[in-house]
C-alpha cells in the first residue's frame, strides 16, 4: 500500500526551498560534481536557482521527501541556473566551467511536451511507492495543461530509475553513446524515454 499520510502539491512551497536543495543535491549531486567540487556551493546554487513551481513535492509529517521537477517552454525547476549565476557565485573561471560541462546536459521541449527535470525521493523513504505517486501527479498536471508527452533521459547506470519509469509506461525512443566523455560525465550512456499522454476525448 502507499504511504497514505503523504501529501503531494503542485509548486514545492518556499518554506521547503532549502530541503528540496538538500534533496536533489543528494540524488543529483555526483552528477555535478566536476562542474562544482564543493558540495555547499552546489547546495547553494541549486537553492538560489530553483523555480519551485515547475515541481510536484511529496510532504509527510511537515518534512519535503520527494521531488519531481519539470520543464516546459515557459521555464524549468533549475532554469534559475544560468551564466550570470555560475558566473556570480562561483566566480568567473570555475563559473565558465561549470557553465560548458551543465550546456552538455542542456533539453529544450518541443511543443506540447513536457520535460522531466529530475525526480527525487530520499533515501530512507524509497521503495514505497513515492516515486510512482510523484509521476501519477505529473501525469494528472500534464494532461490538466493539455500536453501530449513527457520526455526524460535515464543513465546507464541508474536501473532503478529505468524500472520505475517502464513500470509507469515510459519507452525507450534511443540511446546516446558518449564514448570518451565517459570519464568527464561519470556515466557511458543516456536513454530518452517518453510517456505518451491519451489523447483528451472530445
Ligand atoms: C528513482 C527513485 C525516484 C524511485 O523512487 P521510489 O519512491 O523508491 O519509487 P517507488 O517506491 O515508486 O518504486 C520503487 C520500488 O518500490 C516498489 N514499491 C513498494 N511499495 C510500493 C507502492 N506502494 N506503490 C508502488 N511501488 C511500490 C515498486 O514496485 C518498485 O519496485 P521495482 O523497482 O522492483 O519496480 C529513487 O530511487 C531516487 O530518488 N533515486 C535517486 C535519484 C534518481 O536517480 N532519480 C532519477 C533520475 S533519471
Amino acid at each position: 500500500m502507499p504511504e497514505s499520510n503523504i501529501e503531494y502539491l503542485l509548486g514545492t512551497p518556499e518554506e521547503k526551498r532549502d530541503e528540496a536543495a538538500v534533496l536533489y543535491e543528494t540524488a543529483f549531486g555526483q552528477k555535478f560534481s566536476m562542474a562544482i567540487a564543493s558540495q555547499a556551493d552546489r547546495v547553494n546554487l541549486i537553492s538560489q536557482a530553483f523555480l519551485l513551481k515547475f515541481s510536484i513535492a511529496a510532504i509527510s509529517n511537515g518534512q519535503l521527501v520527494g521531488i519531481a521537477g519539470f520543464q516546459t517552454e515557459s521555464g524549468s525547476l533549475t532554469g534559475g541556473m544560468n551564466y550570470r549565476q555560475l558566473i556570480s557565485q562561483l566566480g568567473f573561471i570555475r563559473g565558465n566551467r561549470a557553465a560548458i560541462l551543465f550546456s552538455l546536459y542542456e533539453r529544450k521541449p518541443v511543443p506540447g511536451e513536457l520535460l522531466m527535470d529530475g525526480i527525487a525521493v530520499a533515501s530512507k523513504m524509497r521503495g514505497k511507492g513515492i516515486g510512482t505517486r510523484l509521476l501519477e501527479e505529473l501525469f494528472a498536471h500534464a494532461r490538466r495543461e493539455q500536453f501530449e508527452q513527457i520526455r526524460l533521459d535515464v543513465i546507464d547506470t541508474n536501473r532503478q530509475a529505468r524500472k520505475l519509469y517502464e513500470r509507469n509506461g515510459f519507452i525507450e525512443t534511443k540511446t546516446e553513446h558518449f564514448g570518451y566523455l565517459r570519464w568527464l560525465l561519470g556515466f557511458g550512456a543516456s536513454t530518452t524515454m517518453v510517456y505518451k499522454l491519451p489523447p483528451i476525448e472530445a
